[in-house]
């Protein structure tokens, strides 16, 4: 059987050739490449912590079979900056103080990043607060992670009104 497999990480070709067939996206990415800004915590679906892009689509990479995801497209929260210039969901989460101890930050990141792009995000505390369900936060700093969504949103927003303009 042949496990050797392309992705396309943070805009990098990668070749892989996995031992195990069974390995998830979430150990590949953290243990054979060293992308460790995923995080692994319930490792079971129900944190978010693991939350990456595949094809523009935010998944829980630890329920996810690399496997399966043969030639996608990934992006994880190292590809998210543009070299020194963060994203304007990581400076939302900075302003509004969407962080405490940081563990669940980049699943959130990757996350709030996905909803921008479903386009679901809008306006609406309550809405955010429904998209984002899915990526729990211990240190309980939803507050802040609402109104960085909801900031970005107002960013991501401005930045579409002046390229149309
Ligand atoms: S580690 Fe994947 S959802 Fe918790
Ligand atoms: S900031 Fe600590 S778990 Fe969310």
């Amino acid at each position: 059987m042949n496990n050797s497999m392309t992705l396309t990480v943070n805009g990098v070709q990668r070749r892989i050739a996995l031992d195990d067939p069974r390995v998830t996206l979430l150990d590949l990415l953290r243990e054979r490449l060293q992308l460790t800004g995923t995080k692994k915590g319930c490792d079971r679906g129900q944190c978010g912590a693991c939350t990456v892009l595949v094809d523009g689509r935010r998944i829980n990479s630890c329920l996810a079979l690399a496997i399966s995801h043969d030639g996608a497209d990934i992006l994880t929260i190292e590809g998210v900056a543009c070299g020194d210039r963060l994203h304007p969901v990581q400076e939302a989460f900075l302003a509004h103080d969407g962080l405490q101890c940081g563990f669940c930050t980049p699943g959130q990141i990757m996350s709030a990043i996905g909803l921008l792009q479903e386009g679901r995000a809008g306006d609406d505390p309550e809405r955010i607060r429904e998209g984002m369900s899915g990526n729990l936060c211990r240190c309980g700093a939803y507050q802040g992670i609402t109104e960085a969504v909801l900031e970005a949103q107002r960013a991501v927003h401005a930045a579409n009104r002046k390229e149309v303009a």
